[in-house]
């Protein structure tokens, strides 16, 4: 089996969801280029409706400082959520448990792909926030610092403004799990920092490349009571996929301020 099925589709017939928790995966097999060109190498539409909802918030919804410290949780082989916060952001950290989607977050920042500039298009389009940075793949590898570490370690009260996409529903099958990632990320930022958060609606697991990882299947209900312990101002929206494939229902995107 050579093929990836990425935030999407279910597991191939013969592999059996089992309940699995975060610290039982090896994050070492990811699969950064298989993850990437299935996702990323091209912008797809429902990532430009994800864009639209969190770049108009952020716009909406700035940090207190101008330019702030910016974190995304669990990058993965995705560029575009630190991309969306960078007219807000003097630093981005992307905190990964992953060493091989940190190598390739490295090698990426150095010669990113040139799909990159469909999804700066969708961010910088009509926001006047975007217009100064020319240079968006550059600005981002200037202000980037690379972080190992994990989402239920992160200490609180630390960033301005945050991102975290298909993580926290994405990394175990456990929904203790699932609300604890969601709400250590809130609690990773600051009274009142904005945050953007996206989910994949009732993921059965993915497979990357020839790997198999977890998912825990959550609706928008789930993903309201996460947030509601550490969050404010909460606006959740259910993002559908053009391809419908078995194994997820679309997708669900949560903004709000924490609390
Ligand atoms: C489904 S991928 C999502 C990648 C990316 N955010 C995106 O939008 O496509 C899940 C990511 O979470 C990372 N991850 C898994 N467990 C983690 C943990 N405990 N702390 C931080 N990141 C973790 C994985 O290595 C992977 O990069």
């Amino acid at each position: 089996m050579n093929e990836t099925y990425p935030r999407s589709t279910s597991p191939p017939t013969g592999i059996a969801e089992r309940p699995v928790e975060n610290g039982q995966v090896n994050w070492d097999a990811f699969n950064s280029n298989a993850y990437f060109s299935h996702n990323y190498g091209e912008l797809r539409s429902d990532d430009r409706r994800i864009i639209e909802i969190v770049a108009d918030f952020f716009k909406d919804n700035p940090p207190a400082p101008e330019l702030g410290r910016a974190i995304d949780v669990g990058p993965g082989a995705n560029l575009y959520p630190a991309m969306v916060m960078l007219p807000y952001a003097a630093r981005v950290t992307l905190f990964e448990r992953s060493h091989a989607n940190l190598t390739w977050l490295a090698d990426e920042l150095q010669k990113p792909h040139g799909s990159w500039w469909q999804f700066w298009e969708a961010i910088s389009t009509g926001r006047p926030a975007y217009d100064p940075i020319n240079k968006p793949l550059d600005t981002l590898h200037g202000r980037v610092s690379r972080e190992r570490g994990n989402v239920f370690a992160l200490r609180a009260d630390q960033y301005d403004i945050g991102t975290m996409f298909f993580v926290a529903e994405s990394i175990t099958t456990r929904t203790d799990e699932f609300r604890r990632a969601t709400r250590l990320f809130v609690t990773a930022l600051r009274r009142n920092a904005p945050f953007a958060a996206a989910f994949m609606r009732l993921s059965s697991g993915y497979v990357v490349g020839d790997e198999h990882f977890p998912a825990c299947s959550i609706d928008e209900e789930d993903v309201d009571q996460a947030l509601a312990p550490v969050a404010r101002n909460v606006k959740i929206e259910r993002v559908e996929s053009e391809d419908l494939r078995v194994g997820y229902d679309g997708m669900i995107v949560a903004t709000g301020r924490r609390k």
